[in-house]
């Protein structure tokens, strides 16, 4: 059985200060959750959403990590400075560092290493655009970003996948229950090949992509589907935390 994992995106929303009386608000409404549970937040919000969580069942993600150890990389991450913090996971490749900052499947393999290497678990988002979709390339390009993006990754388990679909991403537009638990069906198959089908049927895949309060449910009722990647909702505590518990 895979345990679901909801993770909240904060993307670039709420200073320091903001971010602590969220999580506050957020941890006595999900202290029961039987998934695990996760806020990705902006990197100069982490050592007081660190200190914040302290106690709490809700595990720290950064929105992103470099690849190197240290270095001249102005502006960037290392995971030993998000580990120092107690961050316990990343979101690498997401649509909008690859749309709005070059970042490549090249560049996400990388990332995804280094912070294995480091202990860290990745959350690697992977989707298609919807031109990509309506000419029907959905599964070319799905394959193209697991194959070039996950290489040389000596445990798959290690990782957390999530499909987000570009076109569902902050617009409201949700794939049907259907078609994401289908894709993330092929996304596994594709997984099982590349590595083994046993590592396959223990990786846990999100669903990322205007889920909310109202469609988590159906969602999360699909077998393939093993939590989500939530931005906008991620941002209000009862609608978080709604999500948080599909389950009760
Ligand atoms: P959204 O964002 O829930 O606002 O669509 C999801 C994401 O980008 O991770």
């Amino acid at each position: 059985m895979r345990k679901p994992i909801i993770a909240g995106n904060w993307k670039m929303n709420n200073t320091a200060s903001e971010g602590v009386a969220l999580v506050k608000a957020i941890a006595p409404l999900v202290k029961n959750a039987s998934c695990d549970v996760v806020v990705c937040v902006p990197a100069i919000d982490i050592p007081a959403v660190s200190e914040a969580l302290k106690g709490t069942n809700i595990g720290l993600g950064a929105e992103n990590v470099h690849y190197a150890e240290k270095g001249a990389f102005t502006g960037e991450i290392s995971a030993a400075m998000l580990k120092e913090y107690g961050v316990k996971y990343v979101i690498i490749g997401h649509s909008e560092r690859r749309q709005y900052f070059g970042e490549t499947d090249e560049t996400v393999n990388k990332r995804t290493l280094t912070a294995i290497a480091a202990g860290l678990t990745p959350i690697v988002c992977i989707g298609e655009s919807l031109e990509e979709r309506e000419t029907g390339k959905t599964e070319e390009v799905l394959a193209k970003q697991i194959h070039e993006g996950l290489k040389n990754i000596d445990d798959i388990t290690k990782i957390v996948i999530a499909y987000e679909p570009v076109w569902a991403i902050g617009t409201g537009k949700t794939a049907t229950a259907e078609q994401a638990n289908e894709t993330i069906g092929f996304i596994r198959k594709t997984i099982g090949e590349m590595f083994c089908p046993k590592c396959a049927e223990a990786l846990r895949i999100q669903y990322g992509g205007s889920m909310n309060a109202g469609n988590c449910k159906e969602l999360m009722a699909m077998p393939e589907i093993d939590g989500g990647l939530i931005g906008g909702a991620s941002l209000k505590a009862p609608d978080f935390a709604a999500i948080v518990n599909f389950d009760k």
